[in-house]
């Protein structure tokens, strides 16, 4: 069959929503500097999806240090890939930098989390090696697995007495191929907002040689002390054999890095195709990033504002009955229970009447019949929005009690 002619009957799991929901669900447009306002269909909405945690993103000294960046440098400096043509000190500092910041020997700089997680993934195991990792993790880590030619073992979601069991099979494995053990986990899973249990993982290097890769998309920032991550704010960043953090959410950028031993990052420099095949970051992200983790290190307001608003935002939730899970991060799911269809009329009631803007999370990502609805509070937002969210939230659980988000009563049209 011609390819063209079967992407024109299968849109795919995701593609086949696209007609009714391009554009308003999907794709949909949010204008205007980012903040915890931004126009949406013409009208400003009250935006609780960006991972802009520590409100960076519109912060008018990263906005200076990028523009006057981007005006030094332009965007193409450095051209060509680090290996051949596309290394410069600065992009060594912010290394230097990331890597002291989370207590590693060295750091190797990603243009994007996504593929560079991928890259990793591949880069460190060989066909005799085993991966061993979290049925939960982001794509990321599932294509990196994906592309592994050895054996893979996946445990459920945090079950640390099934990861044991995983443990033995790979280890028995392992003594007969002579290969490796990597663990891979996430310090926050971005749906459900629970933290990995790293101290528990951690306790089974006693029994178990393994090595540990840890994604920290979500608590690079935000989590721990200094902002370090998940690692530090679990005591245990020192056993974290490879940490990963992403600059798409607490600074608000784009880039990421993978901090190790300087002898593995030496390696990951020389066999992480994602980075020796593709051009340098260009120098605006380089620097702006240096300006956004210097303003982690330094000023630790932005963290403290999130965090009160992250738990006035939880405890109000709570108290007012909703169901939020297990979450120990500032990723704040709202569980409901609900069809596709009311999920979808929900929504657009939150959207039009009383202009709120969040995620939706529907099946297959949760099981059936329940609705996640997805709040990602941030430094930029207001103790008034949380109260202001929270009643709104009220509303329209008891609209969805009462049926009117039934698709047979409401029109889902926009
Ligand atoms: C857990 C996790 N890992 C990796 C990524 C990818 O990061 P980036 O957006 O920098 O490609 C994300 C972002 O969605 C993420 O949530």
């Amino acid at each position: 069959m011609d390819i063209f002619e079967r992407i024109k009957n299968n849109r795919g799991p995701l593609g086949e929503h696209a007609k009714e929901a391009h554009g308003y669900f999907t794709f949909p447009k949010l204008e205007g500097e980012l903040s915890n306002r931004m126009m949406f269909n013409g009208k400003e909405r009250l935006v609780w999806s960006l991972n802009n945690y520590l409100g960076l993103g519109n912060h008018p000294d990263v906005r200076k240090a990028d523009a006057d960046a981007a005006a030094e440098w332009g965007m193409a400096y450095p051209m060509g890939a680090r290996m051949m043509s596309g290394q410069t000190k600065y992009h060594e500092q912010l290394e230097q930098e990331l890597a002291a910041f989370e207590s590693k020997e060295a750091a190797y700089l990603l243009n994007f989390g996504y593929q560079g997680m991928v890259s990793a993934i591949d880069a460190l195991v060989t066909r005799k090696d085993v991966i061993v990792y979290d049925a939960e993790s982001h794509a990321c880590i599932l294509d990196g697995v994906r592309l592994h030619m050895g054996k893979r073992f996946v445990f459920p979601h945090n079950n640390i007495e099934n990861l044991e069991k995983q443990l033995k099979r790979a280890t028995k494995l392992t003594n007969e191929t002579g290969g490796g053990i990597l663990v891979i986990s996430e310090g926050v899973f971005g749906m459900s907002g629970d933290q990995g249990k790293l101290k528990e993982i951690v306790a089974l290097k006693k029994k178990y040689d393994f090595r540990l890769f840890v994604d920290d998309a979500h608590g690079f920032g935000v989590l721990g002390k200094t902002g370090a991550g998940t690692g530090e704010e679990q005591g245990v960043q020192d056993e974290i054999d490879v940490y990963f953090g992403t600059f798409a959410k607490s600074m608000a950028s784009i880039g990421a890095f993978v901090a190790s031993t300087a002898d593995v990052i030496n390696y990951l420099q020389y066999n992480m195709r994602s980075q020796i095949f593709a051009k340098s970051l260009p120098m605006p992200l380089v620097i702006g990033a240096l300006k956004r983790l210097d303003m982690i290190r330094t000023d630790p307001s932005h963290k403290e504002k999130l965090w009160k608003i992250v738990n006035a935002l939880q405890d109000g939730l709570k108290n007012a009955g909703f169901e939020i899970g297990k979450t120990q991060s500032c990723v704040t799911p709202v569980y409901l229970n609900g069809t596709i269809p009311e999920a979808t009329a929900l929504i657009l009631d939150l959207r039009e009447n009383y202009d709120i803007f969040c995620s939706m999370v529907v099946y297959p990502v949760v099981p059936k019949g329940i609705i996640l609805l997805r709040l990602i509070p941030t430094a930029a937002h207001t103790m008034e929005d949380v109260v202001y969210t929270i009643d709104a939230f009220s509303k329209i659980r008891e609209n969805l009690k009462a049926g009117k988000y039934n698709t047979d009563k409401i029109s889902t049209t926009v």
